[in-house]
């Protein structure tokens, strides 16, 4: 049994991570600074089904202020996944904010996970590093180029946990994680929102023409990236022993805007009505991760078929949400 960090813990990923943990009967320390990026009711929902477990400690805070000392002091494992989210909110005044939260935070806890000697360190990068790029696959080889501020401080966090690793020794690996989905999706995220408009016979608002592609990745695919991750830092897992590597967490495939909708459409048992909108600043054409480097390195791959993912969200959305 170790001791793991999760940081974000009461969001969406952070929180199916800890409770991942838990079941494997790792002791968790969550924090979160429970940021108003949306609503609170799933926030809470997902911190208070955290502390049914007894090998659960929560801790509400922001991570640049909180006295984390005794905190890191003796865990095995951190698995940052706290930050901003969202690519379109990043620009003009909102981005000191971004900085805070993606930068400053990710460099307050890799200087204290080196003072502590935490043995792994995996962090949550995003396929918004590298921007639009003019060929698909994206491969972890390619030079990053954000596309918004929301990338710029993602890939600030990346060259911050490389430098923590070349300088320090401390054991790390980014992982990019490409448009995650399923139970617990963030409300401003585009498969929430368009099960909501459709559940509820709304119209689905579109950015731009809805040809633009994305790699979809089932949330609990990426727990067990994350898990493989950190058995590769400790001694190989399934895969090869790896240390400050940085891998793509993808599906391998991608759909459209408008195919997704279509395949809503067939789970919820209706046809969307949809509305365009204009582009939004930052959201890039096309996303498609190349997995072979995970795969061979980590013997991870994403196995949730996109209907069946969506299938699953939808069935949590229901039991959340009880419609009318
Ligand atoms: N959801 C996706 O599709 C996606 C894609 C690529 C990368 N990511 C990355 O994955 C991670 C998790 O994303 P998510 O979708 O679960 O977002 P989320 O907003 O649901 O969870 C992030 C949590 O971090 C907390 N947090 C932020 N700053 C903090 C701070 N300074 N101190 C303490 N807590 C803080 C927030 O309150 C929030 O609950 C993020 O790092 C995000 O950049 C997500």
């Amino acid at each position: 049994m170790s001791k793991a960090i999760v940081t974000g813990a009461a969001g969406f990923i952070g929180s199916t991570l800890a409770e991942k943990l838990l079941e494997q009967g790792h002791e968790v320390v969550g924090i979160d600074a429970f940021l108003p990026n949306y609503c609170a009711f799933q926030k809470n929902d997902n911190w208070n089904h955290l502390h049914e477990w007894d090998g659960f400690t929560g801790v509400v805070g922001d991570l640049v202020q909180l006295d984390l000392d005794r905190i890191v002091a003796g865990t095995d494992v951190i698995f940052h996944q706290a930050a901003l989210p969202g690519v379109r909110d990043s620009w003009g005044k909102s981005f000191p904010a971004y900085l805070h939260h993606n930068v400053l935070a990710t460099q307050v806890l890799l200087h204290l996970a080196v003072k502590y000697r935490v043995k792994e360190f995996v962090y949550a990068s995003s396929s918004s590093v590298y921007g639009q790029q003019s060929t698909l696959p994206l491969q972890e080889k390619m030079c990053p180029s954000p596309f918004s501020p929301y990338g710029v401080t993602k890939l600030a966090g990346e060259h911050l946990v490389r430098a923590y690793h070349d300088n320090y020794g401390l054991a790390t690996t980014s992982l990019r994680y490409f448009t995650v989905y399923g139970p617990r999706q963030r409300r401003d995220m585009a498969i929430y929102r368009f099960i909501d408009a459709m559940a509820h016979g709304r119209e689905v608002k579109v950015y731009g023409d809805g040809n633009q592609t994305r790699d979809f990745t089932f949330v609990e695919d990426v727990v067990r990236a994350n898990i493989a991750a950190w058995q590769a830092l400790a001694d190989g897992g399934s895969g090869r022993r790896t240390n400050g590597e940085v891998f793509n967490v993808g599906s391998g495939t991608s759909v459209s805007v408008r195919e997704l909708l279509e395949r809503l459409g067939q789970v919820i048992g209706c046809s969307p009505t949809i509305t365009r909108t204009p582009a939004a600043a930052g959201d890039v054409r096309a996303t498609l991760a190349d997995v072979e480097s995970i795969k061979t390195a980590l013997g991870w791959q994403a196995t949730t078929p996109l209907q069946e993912g969506l299938a699953a969200q939808y069935r949590w959305y229901q039991q959340t949400r009880p419609l009318p």
